[in-house]
């Protein structure tokens, strides 16, 4: 572990061609530079893993710029403030920022939100409290805008977003589908999580268990990987279903995801919208609002994968990307 003058860090060392690999990823130790006015210093505790990252390797065209190579790699924290030059944090306070993969970040305090470690555990500030649940939210909410007495599918359901997802589908009377990789995770997401049904999209039979799950057809879809699961959904949507599409992680390694039956779209009327949740910061306040207190009461549950310490991040990543984490993955750096 770093002492109070070196600081762990992973940096992006080189661009992925296909898969990305843990070459793609350098360890170094570098020390703490003194605090200047203004500056908050984090030891941070725990580092989300999330799929955007993989697009960040990459210097393709898309909404946000690549991960400059050899900076510290980006990625959501909740730590401790350990030293402080700026008035709005003291030293003990808990807080979530974007402190990228390092045991210590400075911030200008800018990216800092102090919370409250004794009501919602800390790290569920980087799931269900966090950037996933709002993600989760927005779709819900605001794309599919679900109505009681519908029926609501999600892939990558028992995942960070996907679980969130479907608990709060059947908050507002819907029905709700998952869709998992396993049959161990479809048994957590309807006996724990109390989504309707679940359907294991590796048993082979999707179609049929799709069918057997909706059997009145799927009014709202929210879609996290692509490919053949949203080509089966897709046969099963309703007239004027509505589709929020949030990721596609199927394809984040390079390869073509391609739909099969775009004639659906038309025959079915469906809106299909993408969307990324940083681009609605206005609804961030309402829905950490909401997600907090069904979290705190117990009404909104969520599970983690946790991966110990800094140098497992880059494993604990690429297996996230191939649903090696069950729940939301996470990085404890204390
Ligand atoms: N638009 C936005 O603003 C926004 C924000 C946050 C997240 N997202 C997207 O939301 C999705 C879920 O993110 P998350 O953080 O909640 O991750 P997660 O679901 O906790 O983890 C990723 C999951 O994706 C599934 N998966 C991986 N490869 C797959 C494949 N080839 N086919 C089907 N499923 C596959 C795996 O679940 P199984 O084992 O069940 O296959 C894996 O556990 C991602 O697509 C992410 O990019 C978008």
């Amino acid at each position: 572990m770093a002492d109070v003058h070196n600081n762990r860090r992973i940096l992006l060392a080189s661009r992925p061609e296909g898969e990305a690999t843990t070459a793609n990823f350098k360890l170094v130790e570098t020390p703490l530079a003194p605090l200047n006015d203004g500056e908050v210093r984090v030891r941070n505790h725990y580092l989300s893993l999330d799929p955007y990252m993989r697009g960040r390797m990459s210097d393709a065209k898309s909404y946000a710029d690549p991960q400059p190579l050899n900076e510290v790699m980006i990625g959501g924290t909740v730590g401790e403030v350990t030293e402080s030059r700026n008035p709005s944090f003291k030293v003990g306070d808990k807080v979530v920022g974007v402190g990228g993969w390092q045991e210590y970040s400075t911030s200008d305090g800018t990216d800092l939100r102090v919370v409250d470690a004794a009501r919602v555990p800390l790290s569920a500030y980087l799931g269900a409290v966090g950037m996933p649940g709002v993600t989760a939210w927005f779709g819900l909410n605001r794309i599919i805008e679900a109505k009681a007495g519908e029926t609501i599918a999600v892939s990558a359901a028992s995942g960070a977003v996907g679980s969130v997802v479907g608990q709060l589908a059947k908050a507002a009377g819907c029905r709700a589908i998952g869709i998992a990789g396993g049959a161990e995770k479809c048994r957590y997401v309807v006996e724990t999580l109390g989504f309707d049904a679940c359907v294991d999209y590796k048993a082979g039979k999707l179609r049929d268990d799709l069918k057997a799950a909706a059997p009145e057809g799927i009014d709202g879809y929210f879609e996290n990987v692509g490919g053949d699961v949203l080509d089966a959904v897709l046969e099963q949507m309703n007239a004027h279903g509505r589709i929020a599409l949030c990721g596609m992680i199927s394809g984040y390694d390079g390869q073509p995801v391609p739909i099969k039956t775009p004639t659906i779209f038309l025959r079915q009327r469906l809106k299909l919208q993408g969307f990324i949740v940083t681009e609605h910061m206005d609804v961030w306040p309402q829905a950490l609002k909401e997600l907090g207190e069904r979290v705190a009461s117990g009404k909104l549950l969520f599970r983690e994968s946790i991966a110990e310490g800094l140098e497992a991040a880059p494993e604990a990543f690429l297996g996230m990307l191939r649903g090696k984490n069950f729940g939301k993955q996470l990085v404890k750096l204390i």
